[in-house]
């Protein structure tokens, strides 16, 4: 017999939910990074219009799909796209990879996001204090990541016990399940994450230029390097690729998470102004409170030639070298670091619950296990997957699932389910399904976007990074000879793992059509 879902406590819950999944360490550490390496100011203007035509429809057609198959008992890709299209065989198949692209994220998201609890742990005991250069601050930060051995740390045990922690900090909630787990766990982190950012941002805006010799190094230009606007670069794809990579990074989008989320609404509940109101907390987050704090802090104490270096160095090093760093540079350091890296965690936190969701959904929906069996066997495969992330970190292999899982996955998912939606299902229907229950009416404009504008926007996408990168990344270039087995054997493992969950899909289903024919 079959079991009866789950369910969201309250309104606010899911709002929480669905916030704390998109604010990550994509609105805090990836943001400020791609803005920056990215020409500033000439990085908003499309990160705007991809908000607008990207990110905010595709928002409401997942917590629309969502909902739609959650009253069919699905709450994951597979399941919610084969009752849209039934006649398709193939469709469930597509549908994979919203459960392949979440559980590629989080094998390395879980690892991250275990470093910011351990720097706020290391923050407040005075444990970096002593990496006064950033040659120092880098080799601590190498040290813990087992990348050398050196005076800071001698193995890799403090970050696996970080990693333990964290790992088994994310199965209890989400053994505690929707509404005992999640729910509960952002409703209180949101408003604490909130907090933090605050008062990090007020501290970094009442910085003064700490070089008397560089009085152009303030927060005024700090901020007018992120927000001062370049039309030119509206010319380039480049910049348009990465605003829109964003975008869905940031609020979760073509990943999967939300149409899982979604799935424990019920029919009537609205979609529309909820959608909306995680995505403006989520805007919130990101460019008012992630665009105050790392880029204008750093061009206080770099300048705008040293900002522009240090982003294109990575979003690791600008969060876990350069904000230390800073943080060592000011008055009550420890606390503010503390505060930094406690505030990164809870970002982490409610944004890996919702990447492991879905593997658990799908267990529980489609081979009617208990959630204790599935969250203990998503706890298995998990820690086994996230091994080569912590030990292979150097040799390529986290850039690699980024990218599958958290660039490419994410684009083609998007693609398919919007197709999908305004096509297949067909638009009359899908409109009429959006408002059902909805608290306020889209404006008309984002039917003829999200029919035509959307599906053509993301076509555009996939075609010009397809013209471009496709070649070079299939021949790794770039990649140097000591890493090109690593990256190799990280795609077979990524294509095994897709195989995996696909064979999975095709058992669930034959399982099914032999319970109807009993
Ligand atoms: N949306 C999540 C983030 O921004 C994944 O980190």
């Amino acid at each position: 017999m079959a079991k009866t879902r789950q369910a969201w406590g309250t309104r606010f819950g899911i709002i929480m939910a669905v916030a704390g999944s998109a604010i990550g360490l994509g609105n805090f550490l990836r943001f400020p990074v791609q803005a920056a390496s990215n020409g500033g100011g000439a990085f908003m203007i499309p990160y705007f219009i991809s908000l607008f035509l990207l990110g905010i429809p595709l928002m409401w057609i997942e917590w629309t799909l969502g909902r739609y198959g959650g009253g069919f008992g699905h709450g994951t890709a597979p399941g919610i796209f084969h009752t849209m299209w039934e006649k398709s065989r193939f469709m469930k198949y597509f549908g994979v990879i919203g459960i392949f692209g979440p559980l590629v994220i989080l094998i390395y998201y879980t690892y991250v996001e275990s470093w910011t609890l351990a720097y706020s742990w290391f923050a407040i005991t005075g444990r970096y204090a002593s990496a006064a250069t950033e040659n120092s601050m880098k080799s601590f930060l190498s040290g813990f990541q087992g990348l050398e051995k050196n005076n800071f740390f001698s193995s890799l045990a403090p970050a696996y016990t970080f990693f333990i922690l964290t790992l088994l900090a994310n199965i209890a909630v989400i053994y505690y399940g929707i509404k005992g787990g999640i729910e509960k766990l952002c409703k209180i982190a949101m408003p604490l994450l909130f907090i933090c950012g605050v008062i990090v941002m007020a501290r970094v805006l009442t910085l003064g230029a700490p070089d008397p010799a560089k009085p152009g190094w303030n927060i005024v230009n700090g901020l007018g390097f992120l927000w001062n606007p370049d039309f030119s670069a509206l010319k380039s794809a480049k910049v348009w690729l990465a605003a829109a990579g964003q975008i869905f990074f940031t609020l979760s989008v073509g990943i999967g998470v939300i149409l899982t989320y979604a799935s424990y609404l019920s029919k009537g509940d609205d979609v529309v102004l909820s959608g909306l109101s995680a995505v403006s907390t989520n805007e919130f987050a990101e460019v008012i409170i992630g665009a105050s704090i790392v880029i204008p802090a750093a061009f206080i104490f770099f300048g705008p030639a040293g900002t522009e270096a240090i982003a294109k160095s990575g979003a690791f090093n600008l969060g876990f070298v350069t904000m230390p760093l800073i943080f060592s540079r000011i008055s009550n350091g420890a606390f503010f670091g503390c505060v930094w890296f406690l505030l990164l965690f809870l970002a982490g936190i409610t944004s890996s619950v919702s990447l492991a969701q879905p593997a658990v959904a799908f267990l529980e929906d489609e081979f009617n296990i208990s959630r204790k069996r599935a969250v203990s066997i998503l706890a298995a495969a998990l820690f086994i997957l996230c091994q080569p992330a912590i030990f292979l970190l150097g040799k390529g292999v986290v850039n690699e699932l980024d990218f599958w899982g958290g660039t490419f996955c994410l684009v083609l998912f998007a693609a398919i389910e919007t197709i999908l939606f305004a096509w297949v299902f067909g638009m009359e229907r899908a409109w009429k399904e959006i408002h059902h229950g909805a608290d306020m009416n889209i404006p008309k404009v984002y039917k003829f976007i999200i029919k035509y504008v959307t599906p053509l926007f993301l076509l555009l996408i996939l075609g010009t990074w397809a013209y471009q990168e496709w070649w070079p990344l299939i021949m790794m270039k770039g990649v140097s000879a000591a890493d090109k087995p690593f990256v190799l054997a990280t795609r077979f493992s990524l294509i095994a793992l897709f195989v995996i969950l696909s064979i999975l899909v095709k058992v669930a289903w034959r399982k099914k059509r032999r319970e109807v024919k009993i």
